[in-house]
Formats: structure tokens, C-alpha cells, sequence
């Protein structure tokens, strides 16, 4: 039988070279790329003309996917708090692209939003709280949820904050802890700072449930739990045994941050939940299997997967 095909933009990113190591097998994967290029085996990789909506619709109808993941942004916080102009035109004028040409070819979209949409003095926010973004980026990718409705009312929004292996040029929060006391470095985390974090796998599963239940809209898919980034960092010191004691605390109301944070990021999943039917996972699941993922090979495979910024440039 032949296999739908898949396109991820945002190809060379984190999300998008986990999603595409969790379907290759099942689908046939195209990975979008922009500078980076991606040599994963059976994958193969397209450069995107995300800026010129007309050459990308062209390029969408030859390839004719089944479903598109648009998971390309500018996702520095502190990037997007200098650089405005840059930030939007990335993440919220190429999302309305991208969303306009799946709605004229009437292809399945997938937008990747954030849990950076609010102020962050709630934990569990639902999908109908009004989003009240602390920095550039999120306000970014705010505006960038209301032009995708707009353009295109059947595309699923996903607010979602996830981990997973990363690349030699782009360290996942996981990888930069994992790496960093390997290496016996000290590390000084926020307790103050909650999140609902996903395993980037566990995460796309939910999401081809979601796609198959024919769901649409804003849907949050993040992990069932709610912890502090210094708890995360403890856990996973025991599910990787490294050592403990080389992680302190600190708070974030004592840092100096260009961009303001949220301190509660926690997304409630009951929505995504009632529609599978069950838990999305802890974070000793996803530990455990990003475990599991190092000892099949994926650590090292990811790493060397992304060669460096190219001088070419498409858009
Ligand atoms: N990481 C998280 O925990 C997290 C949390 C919440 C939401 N998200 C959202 O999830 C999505 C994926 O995040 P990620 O962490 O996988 O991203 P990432 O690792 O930072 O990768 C970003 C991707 O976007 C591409 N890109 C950047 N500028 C582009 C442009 N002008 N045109 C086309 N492609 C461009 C990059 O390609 P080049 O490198 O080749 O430029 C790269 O492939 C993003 O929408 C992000 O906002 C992430």
C-alpha cells in the first residue's frame, strides 16, 4: 500500500527530526528545510519557499501531501525580544503562508504554537483562557494562531512545550542538561518556573490521534504533569543516573532576563484527554523513553543529522 506522505517545516528543528524518526517507517516524510540541511536515512528533504506564497503553492500541489506540520519559527525568546521585525515576519507572516496555500489545495494542516501566550499567574490554563503573551515571541506566535484561524478554520493549533534529542546546532532543554552534567558542569535552575512538559514523540503520536478523530481548533498538547524546571532537572538526573548535587536552585524573580518570562507555563491537556480517551504521560514516562530513544541510537543519529548554516539561502 502506498503511504501518505508527510511534509514537516522547520526540518533541521528539534520537533521536526523527531517527528520524522517516529514516521518514517509508516509514512513517506519530507522535511522542509530553510539553512540547515538534513541528511537522515529515510527521510527525504526539500527546500521551502516560504516566502513567496505563489512558488510555495506551486511547490505544495507537486508534492501533494497528505498532511502538513508547520513547526518552522524563530523560536529564541531572547532572539525574538531583539529582533521584532524578523520575529514576526518568520512567525507570523510565513504561518499565514503556509496556511493559505493548505487551505487553497485543501491539505490537513498542523500549526505548532507555544504555552508562552500568558502571563503566567495560573497554572492548567485551558484553551478558551484569553491569551496575554509576556514577550515577543509570544506575542508573536499569538498573532500568528489568530492569522492561521482566519485564513484557515480547519487547521489544528497545538499549544504544546516539549523535549527530545536535538542536533549539533541545537540543544533541546534535555540535551543541555544531559550534556552539561556529563560533562560534571554545575547547573542553576529556576524552582520557581513550572511547566507541562511532552516528550516531542509523545507529543505527534497525540497529534495523528487528534488528525484521525478529525479534531480542529486549539487543542493544548502537553504532558499530565505539572513541575518546576529544577524538579525536571532532578528527575531526569535519576532516570539518566547523573549527579544530583551538581543542580541548584535559584528563582526567577531574583535573575536578570532580557526577555520577561512566565513563571507558570502550564497548560491543562483535560481537552486532548477527553478526546483520546486518557493521559498523555508523566515526565518519569517520557524520561524513561528518552532513555530508551539514547539506547536505540537516536542521540547519536540526531547529532550528526544537521550540517552547519549553509550559505545559500531560498527566501
Ligand atoms: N522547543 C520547545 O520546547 C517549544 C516549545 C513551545 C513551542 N515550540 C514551537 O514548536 C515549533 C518547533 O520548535 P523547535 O524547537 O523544533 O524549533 P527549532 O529547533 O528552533 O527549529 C526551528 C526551525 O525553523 C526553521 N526556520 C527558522 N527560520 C525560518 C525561515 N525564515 N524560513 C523557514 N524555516 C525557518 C529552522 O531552519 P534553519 O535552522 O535552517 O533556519 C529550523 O528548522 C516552533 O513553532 C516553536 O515555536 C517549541
Amino acid at each position: 500500500m502506498k503511504k501518505k506522505r508527510i511534509l514537516i517545516t522547520g526540518g533541521s528543528g528539534l520537533l521536526g527530526l523527531n517527528w520524522a524518526c517516529l514516521l518514517r517507517e509508516t509514512w513517506d516524510v519530507v522535511l522542509g528545510t530553510h539553512r540547515q540541511e538534513v541528511c537522515l536515512s529515510g527521510v527525504t528533504t526539500v527546500p521551502l519557499a516560504l516566502t513567496n506564497t505563489e512558488l510555495l503553492t506551486r511547490q505544495l500541489a507537486a508534492m501533494a501531501p497528505d498532511v502538513i506540520i508547520h513547526a518552522a519559527g524563530m523560536t529564541s525568546v531572547d532572539e525574538c525580544e531583539i529582533r521584532h521585525e524578523e520575529a514576526k515576519r518568520v512567525n507570523v507572516e510565513l504561518s499565514g503562508y503556509i496556511a493559505t496555500a493548505a487551505a487553497v489545495l485543501g491539505i490537513e494542516l498542523v500549526h505548532i504554537s507555544t504555552d508562552h501566550l500568558f502571563q503566567g499567574q495560573h497554572s492548567f490554563i485551558v484553551e478558551s483562557e484569553p491569551v496575554s503573551p509576556l514577550n515577543y515571541y509570544g506575542f508573536t506566535k499569538a498573532m500568528a494562531e489568530e492569522r492561521v484561524q482566519a485564513v484557515n478554520p480547519s487547521a489544528l493549533i497545538i499549544r504544546t512545550n516539549f523535549f527530545g534529542w536535538g542536533h549539533v546546532n541545537r540543544q533541546s532543554f534535555s540535551d543541555w542538561l544531559i550534556y552539561n552534567l556529563r560533562a560534571g558542569v554545575p547547573l542553576t535552575l529556576f524552582d520557581d518556573v513550572f511547566f507541562t512538559p511532552i516528550l516531542a514523540d509523545s507529543l505527534a503520536i497525540a497529534v495523528h490521534k487528534l488528525l484521525e478523530k478529525k479534531a480542529v481548533g486549539i487543542f493544548n498538547v502537553v504532558g499530565d504533569e505539572r513541575i518546576s524546571k529544577y524538579e525536571f532537572a532532578v528527575k531526569l538526573s535519576q532516570h539518566f543516573a547523573l549527579p544530583e548535587k551538581l543542580i541548584r536552585r535559584n528563582q526567577i524573580v531574583r535573575a536578570e532576563l532580557l526577555a520577561a518570562r512566565p513563571r507558570d507555563m502550564s497548560l491543562s491537556n483535560k481537552k486532548v484527554q477527553l478526546v483520546l480517551d486518557g493521559g498523555l504521560g508523566t515526565v518519569d514516562d517520557f524520561l524513561i523513553a528518552l532513555r530508551q530513544q539514547e539506547l536505540d541510537g537516536r542521540r547519536v543519529e540526531l547529532y550528526g543529522a544537521v550540517s552547519e548554516y549553509m550559505k545559500r539561502t531560498i527566501s
